[in-house]
């Protein structure tokens, strides 16, 4: 049956993609090795380097986020190191799976998927570590199985307290161009990201930003790679080329993502996912719902997990209001499939969108019977109103 009007992709990305990127990514694909792809590739490697904040090295693959994880752990380490994780959520769980499957030796700090990563923990391991056998930290910037963000430079400040060499590795995939994140400011070593999520790309471009002294250290490390070699880029990137058939289109896109950013500037971009997240919490709370993360301060501009309430289940909820209001909403995963659903509310966006968006919630909590109060959307236009952008 044709549903007349837009889709609502509310998933915690992929985001919606802008009909200008859209546009970009539709032109002629060029010769990847000829004269006009160096200005292609050229302004998307330091155009990648204004949204990371870094002067340091970033590297573009082709492939999504899971390829650049594994990037970062690859050319960093040899086989049976350490490395300390901390499990804010799915997606910590699963880069910690990748670790344990290329051959290293991952020590996971367990949370409560309610928040961000404890700098004090990540302290008092790395304190006990008299021999500095853990040779990285990785943590994820915004988990987006849980809606927490973790203090990416708190967790820098709290390694060097310790006195700790260990490399800093943060997955900031759905954090990137959403929420603020300074690798150069804050002393990250190796960061994750790819382009589906706050760059309003489609799935397809992955992305590691490394410092100079991580460069460095993949020179000694043993694990076997190829397609991921940071070094083998690093080559023909200095002049704008790759070793291999670069994802042409998606850059084109790219470079029109990281135009969109700087137009409307970075920092005015991170404004706008925290303010509509703080709406959507209000939201949230005004039907009598709990939001997964409790940590205050920790919560995420990207999106807002939604606990359901005890007996009802999250997934048959996200059917109905798909079935409804032609909106899809992210699903719980793993520990907590069918507890929870998830708001994206990231990328693209504005405070009209992410009205309809809770309209669209709240008329889908009343066709499914779940238990709540009224009033959640307009909660949420309350905060909109009082901090009209
Ligand atoms: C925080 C985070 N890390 C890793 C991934 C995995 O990325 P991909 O699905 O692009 O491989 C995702 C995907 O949603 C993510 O949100």
């Amino acid at each position: 049956m044709r549903q007349p009007g837009r889709h609502f992709l509310q998933i915690p990305g992929p985001s919606a993609v802008p009909d200008r990127i859209l546009r970009a990514i539709g032109q002629q694909t060029i010769d990847h090795r000829g004269p006009d792809f160096a200005a292609v590739g050229q302004r998307a490697l330091d155009g990648m380097k204004s949204i990371f904040r870094t002067r340091q090295n970033v590297f573009i693959f082709p492939s999504s986020g899971t390829g650049a994880w594994e990037a970062a752990l690859v050319n960093t380490h040899s086989p049976g190191d350490r490395i300390l994780m901390f499990e804010t959520g799915h997606f910590a769980f699963m880069w910690g799976k990748l670790a344990r499957r290329i051959g290293l030796n991952p020590e996971i700090i367990e949370g409560d998927w309610r928040g961000g990563a404890d700098p004090d923990q990540i302290e008092d391991r790395l304190r006990a570590d008299r021999a500095h056998g853990i040779r990285a930290v990785c943590v994820v910037h915004n988990e987006t199985s849980t809606g927490s963000v973790s203090p990416i430079s708190e967790i820098r400040k709290a390694m060097d307290a310790a006195g700790h060499p260990a490399l800093l590795m943060v997955d900031t995939i759905s954090g990137l161009a959403s929420i603020d994140f300074q690798f150069d400011d804050w002393g990250v070593d190796v960061a994750v990201s790819g382009s589906q999520k706050g760059l309003m790309l489609p799935p397809g471009l992955s992305f590691n930003a490394v410092s100079d002294r991580a460069m460095e250290t993949a020179k000694q490390a043993s694990l076997p790679r190829s397609y991921w070699d940071w070094h083998d880029m690093a080559g023909p990137n200095k002049t704008g080329y790759f070793p291999y058939t670069p994802a042409t289109n998606l850059l084109y896109g790219l470079n029109e993502a990281i135009d969109m950013l700087h137009e409307e500037g970075l920092d005015a971009v991170f404004d706008r996912h925290a303010r509509n997240g703080a709406a959507a919490r209000a939201a949230v709370r005004a039907w009598g719902l709990e939001v997964l993360c409790n940590r205050q301060g920790q919560e995420s501009g990207v999106l807002t997990a939604v606990l359901m309430p005890e007996g009802h289940s999250a997934d048959a909820f996200r059917a109905k209001t798909l079935e409804l209001y032609d909106m899809s909403l992210g699903n719980g995963l793993s520990k907590v499939a069918d507890r929870v659903f998830r708001i994206g509310h990231l990328g693209d966006f504005n405070d009209l969108m992410l009205m309809a968006t809770l309209s669209g919630v709240e008329m889908g909590l009343a066709n499914s019977g779940v238990p709540h109060t009224p009033g959640g959307a307009q909660a949420a236009m309350d905060i909109l109103k009082a901090n009209a952008a």
